[in-house]
């Protein structure tokens, strides 16, 4: 478990202003859908919180410790772990080899052995195909498989983006019953980027509303569904 806290927290790519100083904080177990249409700096978001886009202002702490201006690496020794958009899997190499990138600075070979085993264990699907090329598993399963890779560097904290991205909506639910699964049995903090308000108020949590860099409502994602906000912030206009 862990909480986490963003200041301020601005992030510029030339003269756009991709994130305009948020501020919030997340507790520790706490289930976090951050929604909003395209380009409302989503991706954005977590790539400052994971140190993989430079922030221009403000600072993110996790457990009271500043993570700005810290290597991605570093970041992720400390226990926070990033699942990307469009998952980011190599279609040539195994199963196993994916769930093994990144691992290889690490000297605990067994604990690393261990780590494999209880991500089999919590998706024996992997287990069975664990030799199968990456590309070769369907759409849900690479999802999963993006997923166990972020679980491999035993994460308190985990940031997922869009893990629904062009998945069947059956697959969505079997992806999202793992997350909740797996949050209870890790007690994990969750940071989820889910473009559909109503999935994230069928699936429960807290959801923050985003909509040209801005936060427009934070609150239970239950309570999202009915409110005119949220048409606001996907159709709306600026002004
Ligand atoms: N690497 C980049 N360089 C320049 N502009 C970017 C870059 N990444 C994102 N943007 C822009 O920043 C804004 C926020 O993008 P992003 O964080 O990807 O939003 P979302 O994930 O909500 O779709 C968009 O206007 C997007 O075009
Ligand atoms: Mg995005």
């Amino acid at each position: 478990m862990s909480k986490l806290g963003l200041f301020d927290l601005a992030v510029r790519y030339g003269k756009l202003t991709a994130l305009a100083n948020l501020s919030f904080t997340v507790a520790e177990g706490e289930r976090l859908f951050i929604s909003g249409p395209n380009g409302a700096g989503k991706s954005s978001l977590l790539g400052a919180i994971s140190g993989a886009v430079k922030a221009a202002h403000g600072r993110v702490e996790m457990d009271g410790e500043i993570l700005s201006g810290r290597a991605p690496e570093e970041i992720a020794r400390r226990g926070l772990s990033m699942v990307p958009e469009g998952r980011r899997i190599f279609a040539g190499l195994t199963v196993q080899e994916n769930l093994l990138v990144g691992t290889g600075q690490r000297r605990d070979r067994g604990a690393v052995a261990d780590d494999l085993a209880t991500v089999f264990d919590s998706f024996p699907i992997l287990g069975e195909r664990r030799h199968a090329p990456a590309g070769a598993l369907s759409g849900g399963q690479q999802q999963m498989l993006a997923i166990s890779r972020a679980l491999m560097t035993n994460p308190k904290l985990m940031l997922v983006d869009e893990p629904s991205l062009g998945l069947a909506p059956k697959i969505v639910d079997e992806v999202y019953e793992r997350l909740c699964a797996l949050q209870a049995l890790r007690g994990l903090t969750l940071v989820i980027v889910e473009q559909s308000s109503a999935r994230a108020a069928r699936v429960g949590g807290r959801m923050l509303l985003m909509r040209g860099g801005r936060i427009v409502a934070d609150g239970d994602a239950a309570g999202f569904a009915a409110q005119d906000l949220l048409t606001e912030a996907y159709f709306g206009d600026a002004a």
